[in-house]
């Protein structure tokens, strides 16, 4: 009688035992993982090669600020999961469905977008489920060089109005939705609420000159993807244009409470990854933060470690962009940050970091990486993919730390457009022709270009010291337009 719950008691304890052991042990990996990460982006680390001005230093910790949250959140996720299933090369053989679109965007008016100190602070706690998500890494391997791909040109259906031709008209119908009837809009774009007495701004409709871009239905939106994910990929400007689309979608919910965070997130700017789940459409509208679609890393030179930017590999959030049904992404301003601009011992490809290399290079490579992993993994039966022209600024009088100001413009400006031809938006275009998957170009560098009137300017973030804000844009405001024109563009490939 005795022995017998000893007898029985035995297994039971082993098998707790072991379990506290299993789980301490994949604790103890899991953290050390983390804490390694978040060691070779810490700021210190970095120190020599940074500047000794003020705007050095402040941008300095801009980059660092956001360098720390992708190294540190993003390796611990993918350690885990590196599953590699490469299923990329099965899409390769499927061939564009139609031709898009769009002609390409010949400006790509890169400035200095440094004020959007979005720090995406401190998401290590971020990278958790992701239920859905088996990491596949893009291999050097594996990668096809853009040339592969079958050229697009000579494709049929191209859209036929040319959506950038057109003129800012006034419509009383505008706003689509107010600061009030949105719960979405982020300190810093909420110019309502932050004091901004002029309402103009909020009532202009980009008018096509060849064609009617249809007022934006949230309804029809909301069927058009029912059941499906949209995702937003890149920095703040993007950023600013979810959180539009949010808003407008807001428009057709009839229950605001069955809109909501997959994991009950506010929005803030703390924070760079969201999913917001419209219950009664079983759709997602997502925004996952990247600076510049490729990944933002570390290494070592000598005894230093130094924050790099492989330019050779995509993003580390990357799996979780997959398997979405709408892509809209955009890089750019981070291209003229201070680090990237000097590209000293800052751009990596495999093991070698280049001592110096020219921003334009470096940009050309990394978009040539965010293409093919485009190209290899992402099927065009199921994803309909966009890339966003730069959105212009409107500093007058100085850059953004020296005074620039955009305070006086209350009314879209006429003329002609007036941001410079670059370079980086001549390679985009480039990338984009020659790959085999077909993107959209949402083409709004140049009618957003009219809009002085349309950014936050002091009436952004509370806390700016001065420091005016004409980069991003005031919800609602001008991105309702672009998120019209991707309701265009969507309406004109399925129906
Ligand atoms: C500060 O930087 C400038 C160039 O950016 C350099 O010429 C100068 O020597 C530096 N000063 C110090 C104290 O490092
Ligand atoms: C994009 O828009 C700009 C300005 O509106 C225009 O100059 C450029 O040609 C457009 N890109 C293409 C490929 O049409
Ligand atoms: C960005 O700022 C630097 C100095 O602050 C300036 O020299 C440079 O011309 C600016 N770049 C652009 C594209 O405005
Ligand atoms: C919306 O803006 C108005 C000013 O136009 C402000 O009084 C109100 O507090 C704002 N509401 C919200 C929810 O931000
Ligand atoms: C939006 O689309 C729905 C469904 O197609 C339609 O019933 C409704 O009238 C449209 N709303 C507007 C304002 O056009």
């Amino acid at each position: 009688m005795e022995k017998l719950p000893s007898f029985h008691n035995k297994p039971i304890k082993f098998l707790v035992f072991s379990f506290t052991l299993f789980f301490s042990l994949i604790f103890l990996i899991f953290f050390w993982t983390w804490a390694m990460e978040d060691a070779t982006a810490h700021p210190q680390a970095n120190k020599g090669s940074s500047g000794n001005s003020t705007k050095a230093v402040l941008e300095e910790s801009a980059l660092v600020g956001v360098d720390k949250d992708v190294a540190s959140a993003g390796g611990a996720m993918q350690k885990g999961s590196e599953v590699g299933i490469k299923d990329g090369l099965l899409l390769s053989s499927i061939t564009p469905l139609d031709g898009v679109s769009v002609p390409y965007v010949s400006k790509y008016n890169v400035d200095n977008l440094t004020e959007f100190r979005e720090s995406v602070g401190s998401e290590s706690a971020d990278e958790e489920e992701e239920e859905e998500e088996k990491v596949q890494e893009l291999d050097d391997s594996d990668r096809k060089t853009p040339s592969d791909g079958p050229s697009r040109t000579g494709e049929k259906n191209k859209v036929t109005c040319d959506i950038t031709k057109g003129k800012w008209v006034k419509d009383e119908n505008y706003p689509l939705y107010t600061n009030a009837s949105c719960p979405f809009i982020d300190e810093g774009f909420n110019c309502q609420a932050n004091g901004r007495a002029d309402r103009d701004y909020m009532k202009w409709k980009w008018q096509t000159q060849d064609c009617d871009i249809p007022r934006f239905n949230a309804t029809k939106m909301l069927e058009l993807i029912r059941g499906k994910r949209v995702v937003f990929v890149g920095d703040s400007i993007n950023r600013n244009q979810w959180e539009s689309m949010l808003c407008l979608l807001m428009g057709a919910v009839k229950d605001p409470r069955k809109v909501y965070e997959a994991r009950g997130r506010k929005i803030t700017k703390e924070r760079g990854n969201y999913r917001f789940i419209f219950e009664d459409y079983k759709c997602r509208v997502e925004f996952y933060v990247s600076h510049f679609l490729v990944r933002e890393s570390a290494s070592r030179i000598g005894r230093r470690r130094v924050q790099t930017l492989r330019i050779d590999r995509i993003d580390k959030g990357s799996s979780r962009w997959r398997r979405a049904d709408i892509l809209v992404f955009n890089t750019g301003h981070w291209w003229s940050h201070h680090k990237t601009k000097a590209g000293i011992n800052y751009y990596q490809e495999g093991d070698q970091i280049h001592p110096q290399l020219h921003v334009n290079k470096a940009f050309h490579r990394a978009l040539s990486t965010w293409a093919s992993w485009v190209d290899n993994y992402i099927s065009p039966r199921k994803t309909r993919i966009f890339f966003t022209s730069s959105a212009p600024s409107h500093f007058r009088g100085g850059l953004w730390n020296t005074g620039g100001q955009c305070r006086d413009a209350f009314l879209p400006r006429t003329g002609t457009v007036s941001s410079q031809y670059s370079e980086k938006n001549l390679m985009v275009e480039e990338i984009m022709r020659q790959m085999r998957n077909p993107v959209t170009l949402l083409n709004i560098t140049g009618l957003s270009d009219f809009r002085p009137d349309g950014h936050p300017s002091i009436y952004g973030r509370k806390s700016s010291n001065g420091i005016q804000d004409c980069s991003h844009w005031c919800l609602p405001g001008v991105p309702d337009s672009w998120n019209e024109l991707l309701y265009y563009h969507l309406n004109s490939r399925i129906v």
